[in-house]
């Protein structure tokens, strides 16, 4: 296979920023996704539907023109959401998600939710409305260890918060573990999971060995290589749980190269190059199609894209770097050679 053609895929898990970032990394997006789903950490987070919606059209300005994409927004969860602001989101029709940030476990987490407890009446009516939540699955006890993150927040969090709200719909986002892979595989219907390119490519060797690679440097972290076997499983297994969520997450040269880098691996300039690679390797490019472009829609109630994209098979080397913020952002695999191209 040289050439394959695909229903157009969309971006299940998707950082874009705001103001002048915007304009610098929307276009790479648009040019390979019809829809991506935007995530609302900004600083202050995007809390409620107001916000939201000012937001997507901030988003819909920067697309270039002739672009067909589509933001889907959705909501910060804060420990006080009230329940009244999951009917305004859901009666926008615009609002498709609302994000579980556990507080401190990530970029812009710090409004994040410090105990679930407070938000039984807004889960009750996510529930009730069937308006997914998006988890970022990490405990951030400061005993816990960072490689064990995820595996503890299942137990711990998860697996009660499911038990209390079982028609729930929830998507455990950029998995990166055997055990969250295990999880969603036996979990019911209401239970997906994003996957990642750069979890499916790297294991934690590749930020660690032979130097500190700040640019493969993410959260959740790398994790060991018998668990990228294991998310390489789910995602070409065709199981319609899991499906595509770059989590592109774009952070600037000087921020990145830093005594204290920030977490985030900006992969929207090759985002769907990137997981042909992996689905090429692992012998299963026929499952692509499933994960990119049809599991995410089937999952949150939407069409199936009628657009096509087209990759064609052929060596060419990632940018060295792209303008951003008046310096450079370094894209995932920047200056490395990869064997598939989108066309057009
Ligand atoms: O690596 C990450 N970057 N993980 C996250 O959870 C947040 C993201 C960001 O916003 O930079
Ligand atoms: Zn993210």
């Amino acid at each position: 296979m040289d050439t394959i053609t695909l229903t157009k895929p969309d971006d299940w898990h998707l950082h874009v920023r705001d103001g002048a970032a915007l304009a610098q990394v929307v276009p790479f997006t648009a040019r390979q996704f019809r829809r991506a789903i935007i995530m609302p950490n900004l600083n202050p987070p995007v809390a409620t539907t107001e916000q939201a919606l000012a937001y997507r059209q901030r988003i819909i300005d920067a697309v270039p023109i002739g672009a067909e994409f589509e933001p889907l927004m959705t909501l910060y969860l804060t420990d006080n959401t009230p329940p009244e602001e999951i009917t305004r989101a859901q009666d926008s029709g615009q609002i498709f998600g609302v994000k579980l940030y556990p507080a401190g476990a990530t970029t812009n987490s710090q409004s994040g939710v410090t105990d679930l407890d407070k938000c039984t009446q807004t889960l009750a009516a996510m529930e009730r409305v069937g308006l997914p939540l998006l988890v970022h699955g990490e405990v951030t006890h400061a005993h816990i260890d960072i490689f064990d993150r995820e595996a503890v927040f299942i137990d711990e969090v998860l697996t009660p918060l499911l038990a209390r709200f079982p028609a729930l719909r929830v998507v455990f986002e950029h998995i990166t573990t055997a055990e969250a892979a295990a999880f969603v595989t036996a979990a019911p219907a209401n239970v997906g999971a994003t996957i990642t390119a750069h979890h499916l490519l790297l294991n934690r060797n590749d930020m660690l060995v032979g130097g500190v690679r700040p640019h493969n440097y993410c959260l959740p972290v790398l994790k060991r290589e018998r668990h990228r076997q294991a998310l390489v499983d789910a995602a070409t297994s065709g199981n319609p749980k899991f499906f595509l969520g770059t989590d592109s997450a774009p952070h600037s040269r000087s921020t990145k190269e830093h005594a204290c880098g920030c977490a985030g691996v900006f992969s929207a300039p090759t985002a769907m190059e990137l997981y042909a690679e992996a689905f090429d390797a692992a012998g299963r490019l026929e499952a692509l199609e499933g994960f990119a472009s049809n599991h995410g829609p089937d999952f949150y109630g939407l069409p199936r894209n009628q657009q096509s994209i087209r990759l064609e098979r052929r060596e060419w080397q990632v940018p060295a770097d792209y303008p951003y913020l008046g310096e450079t952002i370094v894209p995932f695999m920047a200056g490395q050679t990869l064997t598939w191209m989108v066309h057009g």
